[in-house]
C-alpha cells in the first residue's frame, strides 16, 4: 500500500526529495456509543483498514492535495492563507482543517506541502475515514515540522477540535481516540470524562468481528447527531437542577430513575435514559470480556442495540434489518449499529464456522428487504497512529 502510494505521489508531485509515509487505522466501537460526550465510556478498537498519507515539505504556502479515492478530483490546489472553515466541498476539508487546528493551537505551519493520500476504509460508512484522516494529518504534521512534544493524545484532541470548528459536527472524543491510540488485538476502555484509558485484549478464540456497512449514505453534519447532543444536554442541565452531577455517566440507571422526573419531556428523558444505561453497560461488559465471558459481552451488545433502536432512536431501518437479521442466525454471539447510526455499519461477533452462513442469510435478507446490497468485512484489530518505516 505504502508503495502505491508513493508510486501515485511521484506521478502527481515528483519522486525527489524527502518524501514521507503514514498510517491512521479506522476504528469500530464495539460498545458504548453515544456516551462520549456525556461523560461516560467507550470500547472501541483501531482496525488494519485505514488512511495512507505521503506528504513533503514546500519552500512557499501552497498546499497540493491528491487523493487516490477521488481521482477525478484531481490535484485541489489551495495555500496557508486560505481557510474556507470547511467549505471546501471536498475531502480537503479534513487535512486543511486539522492544519487550521496546529496554527490555532500555537504550534505554527509556515510552509506547504504536497500530500497524497489513499484509505480503504469505505467512506462514510461509520468507521471514522474522517478521524483517520485528521489524525493521519496531526502524524504527518508533527514530523514535518518536528513538534515531538505532542502526544498521540494532543492529535486526538486536535482531531476532534478540528472536527467541531472546522467541519461544524460537534463529535465526542472517541473516532479520532481509537484512531491515534489503538493497540493491536486490544480495545480501548476510554473513560471520556478525564480521558484516563485502559486496554483490554480482545481474544476471541472460535469468534471473529464482523462489520456489516448499510450501505446507507450518511454525513454527521446533515444527520441529527448535533440534535441528540443538545437533548442530552438540556436533559443534564434539567436534572442538574434537583441532582449535584457534572455529567449523565455519572448516574447509575437506579439514581436516574430516581430523578428522571426533573426532566421535563418524555423524548429527553428517554434520550438521557440510554446515555447513563449504556454506560453501565459498557463498564459490565468490559468486566465481562476480561473474565472471558464473551456470551455476557454478546448480551450486552444485543441490549445496546435495541436502547439505540427504542430511546436514542438512531437506528433505522436498515441497521435494523442487519441486527435483527443476525440475531436469527446461529453462532451469532452478539450485534448491534456501531457509530452515530442513522446508516453507516454494524458490529456483529460471530463463530468463526458460522460467519459464511451469516453472511449469507443476512446479506440476503437485507438486499430482499431494504432493496440493495450490504457489504460485510471480517476485520482484524490493529496499532493505532504513525510514522510508516
Ligand atoms: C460518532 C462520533 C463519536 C461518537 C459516536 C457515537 O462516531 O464521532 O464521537 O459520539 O458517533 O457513539
Amino acid at each position: 500500500m505504502k508503495q502505491k502510494v508513493l508510486e501515485s505521489f511521484a506521478e502527481h508531485f515528483g519522486g525527489e526529495g524527502d518524501i514521507r509515509t503514514y498510517f491512521a487505522p479506522g476504528r469500530v466501537n464495539l460498545i458504548g456509543e453515544h456516551t462520549d460526550y456525556n461523560g461516560g465510556h467507550v470500547f472501541p478498537c483501531a482496525l488494519t483498514i485505514g488512511t495512507y498519507m505521503a506528504a513533503r515539505k514546500r519552500e512557499d504556502r501552497k498546499l497540493r492535495f491528491y487523493s487516490m479515492n477521488f481521482e477525478h478530483l484531481g490535484v485541489i490546489e489551495s495555500s496557508l492563507d486560505d481557510f474556507k472553515m470547511g467549505k471546501e466541498g471536498n475531502w480537503t476539508a479534513y487535512p486543511k482543517g486539522m492544519i487550521w487546528t496546529f496554527i490555532k493551537k500555537g504550534y505554527p505551519v509556515e510552509q506547504g506541502m504536497d500530500v497524497v493520500i489513499y484509505g480503504n476504509i469505505p467512506n462514510g460508512s461509520g468507521l471514522s475515514s474522517s478521524a483517520s484522516v485528521e489524525v493521519v494529518t496531526g502524524v504527518m504534521l508533527r514530523d514535518l515540522f518536528g513538534y515531538d512534544q505532542l502526544t498521540n493524545t494532543d492529535l486526538a484532541l486536535f482531531g476532534q477540535y478540528s472536527e467541531n470548528n472546522y467541519n461544524g459536527v460537534n463529535c465526542g472524543i472517541m473516532d479520532q481516540f481509537a484512531v491515534a491510540m489503538g493497540k493491536k488485538d486490544c480495545a480501548i476502555f476510554l473513560d471520556t470524562s478525564d480521558l484516563s484509558y485502559e486496554y483490554a485484549p480482545v481474544k476471541l478464540e472460535n469468534a471473529r468481528i464482523v462489520i456489516a456497512s448499510s450501505n446507507k449514505k450518511r454525513g454527521l453534519g446533515d444527520s441529527k447527531y448535533n440534535e441528540r447532543r443538545s437533548e442530552c444536554e438540556t436533559a443534564l442541565a434539567e436534572l442538574q437542577k434537583v441532582s449535584n452531577i457534572g455529567s449523565l455517566g455519572e448516574l447509575t440507571v437506579e439514581a436516574f430513575e430516581e430523578i428522571q422526573s426533573a426532566i421535563q419531556d418524555p423524548v429527553r428523558v428517554k434520550r438521557a435514559r440510554h446515555a447513563v444505561a449504556e454506560n453501565q453497560r459498557t463498564i459490565e461488559a468490559v468486566k465481562a470480556l476480561k473474565a472471558n465471558d464473551i456470551k455476557t459481552f454478546g448480551e450486552l451488545m444485543n441490549a445496546s442495540h435495541v436502547s439505540l433502536r427504542d430511546d436514542y432512536e438512531v437506528t433505522g431501518i436498515e441497521l435494523d434489518t442487519l441486527v435483527e437479521e443476525a440475531w436469527k442466525c446461529p453462532g451469532v454471539i452478539g450485534s448491534r449499529m456501531t457509530g452515530a447510526g442513522f446508516g453507516g455499519c454494524t458490529v456483529s461477533i460471530v463463530e468463526n464456522d458460522a460467519i459464511d452462513n451469516f453472511i449469507e442469510k443476512v446479506g440476503a435478507a437485507y438486499k430482499e428487504k431494504i432493496g440493495y446490497a450490504a457489504d460485510f468485512y471480517v476485520v482484524d484489530i490493529g496499532p493505532g497512529a504513525g510514522v510508516l518505516e
